[in-house]
């Protein structure tokens, strides 16, 4: 299976700070953003990424990321040169793909929770259509919203609905087979000129091939789009660090731990950043690897 970030976007819900910045690159805790998601895709076992961004950002995302290499990873990068709507990264990811099945991720989204890795990687063993992931939430209204059937099947996706149907939101986390593309190039942008990723997954309602996978209250989900939920994301990775000991999208230690990159090579990233606790942290996750903890 290949991976997406989708990094790019306007990100005007965080002016003025996004205005020479990338919302990707901006700090969560003690790395930035979009390592978060990148962790997402590790963690299904996926090692072929194609980063996609706006031309300014992308630069920095190279540069922060380069190809991939001492991750036991492969990063390759593509402009979207305007926002023009999620959906049109599987068009921008199409020799990426290959006709193969696909992750897309947003690059502010970030899932965390003791469970995740094994349900997503249960996940993308298998896609057959579209694999969706739905996280409960107080104020559905607010987002794109999944109802399901007793057998967790998708019977309805509505964008933003006044009366919504669950309780369930559609992150943005999208597991594809090979058809997405060809569904992608079929759509025809929205009133405000995008290409919905809600009409992809909509495709697939249709053919009787999309699921919702629904997470676990003990799963924690942020869009870290806003000034309140970027503070959250921090809130949390920090707390879980603090109490836990681990910091959670640390990606050199998820590489050893998914058995991309041996200890040896993880300690040397380590020792590259030793002035961080960052660095330092990853020195130690190096140190104490025996080879069987669980992943
Ligand atoms: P949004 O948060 O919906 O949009 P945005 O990032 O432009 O922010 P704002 O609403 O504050 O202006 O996008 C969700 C994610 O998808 C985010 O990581 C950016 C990314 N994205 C793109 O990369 N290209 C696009 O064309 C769109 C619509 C989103």
């Amino acid at each position: 299976m290949k991976g997406i970030v989708l990094a790019g976007g306007s990100g005007t819900r965080l002016h003025p700070t996004t205005r020479v910045t990338s919302k990707q690159l901006l700090p969560v805790f003690d790395k930035p953003m979009v390592y978060y998601p990148i962790s997402t895709l590790m963690a299904a076992g996926i090692r072929d990424v194609l980063v996609i961004s706006a031309p300014d950002a992308l630069r920095a995302l190279r540069a922060l990321l380069g190809d991939g290499a001492r991750l036991g990873m492969r990063f390759a990068y593509a402009e979207q040169r305007r926002p023009r709507g999620i959906a049109e990264a599987l068009l921008i990811g199409e020799e990426h793909i290959a006709g193969r099945s696909s992750a897309l991720v947003l690059g502010d989204n970030l899932f965390h929770g003791p469970g995740f890795p094994d349900l997503l990687r249960g996940a993308a063993a298998s896609v057959d259509g579209c694999v969706l992931f739905g996280s409960k939430v107080a104020d559905p209204e607010r987002y794109g919203v999944g109802e399901v059937d007793p057998s967790g099947r998708l019977v309805s996706i509505e964008e933003k609905p006044e009366l919504p149907k669950s309780d369930y939101a559609v992150t943005g986390l999208y597991l594809y087979d090979a058809d997405a593309v060809e569904i992608a190039r079929g759509l025809r942008p929205s009133a405000r000129g995008e290409l919905e990723i809600t009409d992809v997954n909509r495709a697939y309602l249709d053919r009787g091939k999309a699921r919702l996978v629904t997470l676990d209250s003990d799963v924690m989900w942020i869009d870290a789009g806003t000034e309140e939920s970027l503070l959250e994301a921090s809130g949390y990775a920090a707390a879980f660090a603090r109490e836990h000991g681990r910091r959670i999208a640390c990606l050199e230690e998820v590489a050893l731990r998914m058995g991309f990159i041996d200890a040896e090579a993880c300690y040397g990233l380590g020792v590259e950043m030793k002035d961080s606790p960052y660095g330092r942290y990853v020195m130690d996750a190096a140190r104490h690897w025996n080879g069987t903890q669980q992943r």
